[in-house]
């Protein structure tokens, strides 16, 4: 059936402090509020239309546009404009982000004795992690407002997402990235893409400093997500995962945790469904961190999430290596208002899950592993209880990080075969057996 009724109009909106609740109009060129210093987010005041109605035309609405031809319906993204910031179509830039899969992980779920476990893909964006979806929505504002450069301190995925996007947008992108500690595929994909990448001798937290201070005096677009619009374009995650679940509320929805902004978009989703009545209960947002770099794990544990507790960071899992969390306030609302729960998980047991997520076909970088990882521990200390179901978001592809791989998989190290064939049945005899 088609919808009859008239399409409600994109929302215009506001930005609302995070902090002292001060509301403003225009952003600056740090994404701060003007009273508090404080970060803030996306509100949108004229969205009162009758819950039950506006609701029920919503999602016939995006179900229909899913077999439009129309580049903003076949994005995953904006499809869902009328919780999105209003953008004129002409200043759009999209590479049919989101559309990711969602992928039912059985053996795991078995394991873990949960009624249904699944992994939401992000790494499955054209630029193969998550950040797609809330670069796509933070660079076509930028476009609108006429910026013609962008840039973003990173450990390596906002890096690759802002060099394409901007490289289609046909805007120059700069990129501050912590020397030394960025996965090569990341490093490669932001050359490629036509970024001018700048290294600094610092951690991903001492270039988002440098840079906060670079944009207030250089004419270029901040997309770290201290921009509040890439919360924007990353909660749409939660739309899509519900529909893919035929709009059955999971349990729990587990994230990993680094600056803090993915695990606040997706909560900020989720909680815009329930204040619209699409969906009528939230699941538990859980956010896992890795013990080397577990501010927010340490912020809950010390303090309840009143002051951030900030750490040296090191791990492994470089995506999340991070120690001063921007959006650490967002992320202490998320898990209040869903009720979820905050773990930290150590380097070898997301090297374990990690291993099982490419077993089962559902290959990650290190930093995605940690929702397995985290969602065992909570599973062992009950926090996850037998029957439920839970979604763990995979937040980057697999690719992105291959000499970690490659270090993990001992298989490999068995060194080159002659190419002989009784040698080769020999090898795969003995391998066979286990050795
Ligand atoms: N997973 C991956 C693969 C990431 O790249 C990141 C963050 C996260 C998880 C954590 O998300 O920061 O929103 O809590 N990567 C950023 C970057 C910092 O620069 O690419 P978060």
């Amino acid at each position: 059936m088609r919808a009859t009724v008239a399409h409600p109009r994109a929302a215009t909106h506001a930005l609302r402090c995070v902090h002292c609740g001060a509301t403003q109009v225009n952003a600056g060129p740090v994404f701060r509020c003007g009273q508090c210093s404080e970060l803030l987010e996306v509100i949108y005041p004229e969205r009162t239309a009758p819950p039950r109605e506006f609701a029920l035309r919503l999602k016939e609405i995006w179900k229909e546009r899913k077999t439009s031809t129309l580049a903003e319906d076949v994005s995953g993204v904006w499809r869902y404009r009328e919780l999105l910031p209003q953008v004129e179509s002409r200043h759009v830039v999209t590479m049919s982000e989101g559309n990711t899969p969602l992928l039912p992980l059985e053996k795991a779920g078995r394991t873990l004795r949960l009624s249904r476990l699944f992994a939401k893909h992000q790494g499955m964006n054209p630029t193969g992690s998550f950040k797609d979806t809330g670069i796509s929505v933070a660079i076509s504002i930028a476009k609108a407002e006429g910026f013609s450069s962008v840039c973003c301190a990173s450990t390596g995925n906002t890096s690759a997402s802002v060099a394409a996007y901007a490289a289609r947008a046909g805007m120059k992108s700069i990129v501050l990235l912590p020397a030394g500690q960025v996965a090569s595929g990341k490093l490669a994909q932001a050359l490629e893409y036509g970024a001018h990448v700048l290294e600094l001798r610092t951690d991903f937290d001492g270039c988002l400093k440098v840079l906060h201070e670079v944009v207030k005096k250089f004419p270029a677009c901040l997309l770290n997500s201290v921009n509040p619009y890439r919360l924007e374009g990353q909660k749409t995650v939660a739309f899509e995962m519900m529909e893919q679940l035929g709009w059955r509320v999971p349990d729990h929805v587990i994230v990993p945790g680094g600056n803090l902004a993915n695990s606040s978009a997706l909560g900020k989703g989720f909680l815009e469904l329930r204040e619209l009545g699409l969906i009528a209960s939230l699941p538990k947002v859980s956010i896992i961190q890795a013990q080397g770099a577990n501010p927010l794990v340490r912020t809950m544990r010390e303090n309840d999430g009143r002051e951030l507790v900030q750490v040296n960071a090191q791990t492994r899992a470089t995506a999340i290596r991070i120690g001063n969390p921007a959006s650490w306030r967002k992320a202490v609302a998320v898990l209040k208002n869903t009720g979820g729960a905050c773990e930290d998980v150590s380097e070898e047991e997301i090297a374990a899950a990690k291993a099982e997520l490419g077993a089962e076909g559902a290959g990650c970088e290190p930093a995605s592993a940690a929702s397995l990882a985290g969602l065992k521990k909570l599973v062992r200390s009950g926090f996850v209880k037998p029957g439920e179901t839970a979604v763990l978001v995979l937040t980057g592809h697999m690719l992105k990080d291959v000499d970690y791989m490659l270090q993990a998989q001992r298989r490999y190290s068995a060194g080159p075969v002659e190419p002989d064939v009784a040698e080769v049945i020999q090898r795969l005899e003995q391998i066979d057996a286990g050795n």
